[in-house]
């Protein structure tokens, strides 16, 4: 008799901390998906959710995909045998992560895509980005702010294409670059895609990816630093000199900066970044990175974790606008962005309290 109960108060709490989803440990409520801790960007992000969270009542789990769409489906099916509720993901690739948030939906998880969004697949509910529209106009524009005269060779450089955002942030900065390509401050040094469209504003998808093509980084900086190479190896003596140039984020600005300081040629850059990284800020402070965008990560994951705590108290979150995924248009809550470079980097970063002052020398 004894042994029967004793077996039955053990056999009960195996249940209730497995969930009854068989997969053993503990519920889950909402499950966190992050691309790669291979880009600086997201392991800021991972530290960011991990002070967000300490406060909330509901059990939250965050999986690195490592840059690979089927870890990223492996880590998605783990959340769901864990018993979650809402999927907060970013995905590696935005359409081949589709996949993973069908099997999500299909479970009656919400999905919410962070900062990238997913792509041809209705099974995503909510978008919580930063305005990346706004993140390429801002480095854009810094360019056009800084030029000096007329002819400075601008070299252009873009994110992943399996990344929707590399689109926009590129996009943006066209839209800000192409009329002062066409009235001659600038001329393109290294894509012939480019300087085909010139005269073309607005770029269709095909467009931007032929010219994208020509100039990916892939986010990696190896690959960056040895584009920048072969560019600068090709360049005649008119495309070096001053110059400008276009980096998607902070983490290739840097690699790709490293090439143009090297090169005797080279008198002056000026070069855009994003992020606010805290190697890129080093690099700003001592003058070897010009600018950045600010993407304040607390605010996104305040968002997005806001977000999934009202889908738990079934509440319906609110949004601000909406970013069509070429299947759906999906209800989207967006945040500004702020440019940052050696005048302003003090007032922004140190005391807002994203770093500390003592994280850097010669502030
Ligand atoms: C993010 C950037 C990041 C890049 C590479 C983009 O989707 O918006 O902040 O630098 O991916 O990780």
């Amino acid at each position: 008799m004894m042994v029967v109960m004793m077996l039955t108060v053990i056999l009960s709490a195996c249940n209730s901390s497995g969930n009854g989803s068989g997969s053993g440990g503990g519920a889950v409520s909402v499950g966190i998906v992050l691309p790669t801790k291979d880009e600086t960007r997201w392991v800021q992000d991972e530290q960011r959710f991990k002070d967000a969270l300490s406060s909330t009542k509901y059990s939250t789990e965050i999986l690195f995909s490592q840059g690979s769409s089927a870890k990223e489906k492996e880590n998605v099916e783990t959340l769901i045998n864990k018993g979650i509720k809402v999927l907060i993901i970013c995905p590696q690739d935005g359409a081949a992560a589709a996949a993973a948030v069908e099997s999500a939906k299909k479970e009656g998880i919400t999905v919410i895509a962070y900062d990238r969004l997913i792509t041809d697949t209705d099974a995503v509910d909510y978008y919580v980005t930063f305005d990346s529209l706004a993140v390429g106009a801002a480095q854009g524009q810094y360019l056009v702010d800084h030029a000096k005269g007329k002819g400075q060779p601008l070299y252009l450089y873009a994110g992943a294409a399996s990344d929707n955002n590399a689109f926009l942030f590129f996009q943006g900065a066209w839209e800000v670059l192409q009329p002062k390509i066409v009235d001659g401050t600038f001329k393109i040094a290294n894509s012939s895609e480019a300087e085909k469209l010139k005269d073309t504003k607005e770029l269709s998808r095909d467009q931007m990816s032929a010219i994208i093509s020509q100039v990916t980084t892939n986010w990696d900086p190896n690959e960056a630093k040895n584009k920048a190479q072969t560019h600068l190896t090709a360049a005649a003596a008119d495309m070096k000199g001053d110059i400008a140039i276009l980096a998607p984020n902070d983490g290739t600005a840097r690699s790709i900066a490293d090439v143009f300081s090297a090169d005797s040629a080279v008198t002056d850059y000026v070069i855009t970044g994003q992020d606010a990284e805290q190697a890129s800020i080093q690099y700003i402070i001592d003058g070897k990175q010009s600018m950045t965008v600010f993407k304040d990560v607390r605010a996104l994951v305040k968002d997005a974790m806001g977000m999934a705590v009202e889908i738990l108290d079934s509440k319906t979150p609110e949004t601000t606008g909406s970013y069509n995924n070429g299947t759906v248009d999906v209800k989207a809550k967006q945040t500004d962005v702020i440019v940052v470079d050696k005048d302003n980097v003090k007032k922004e970063l140190i005391d807002s309290e994203y770093y500390k002052a003592s994280d850097f020398t010669g502030l």
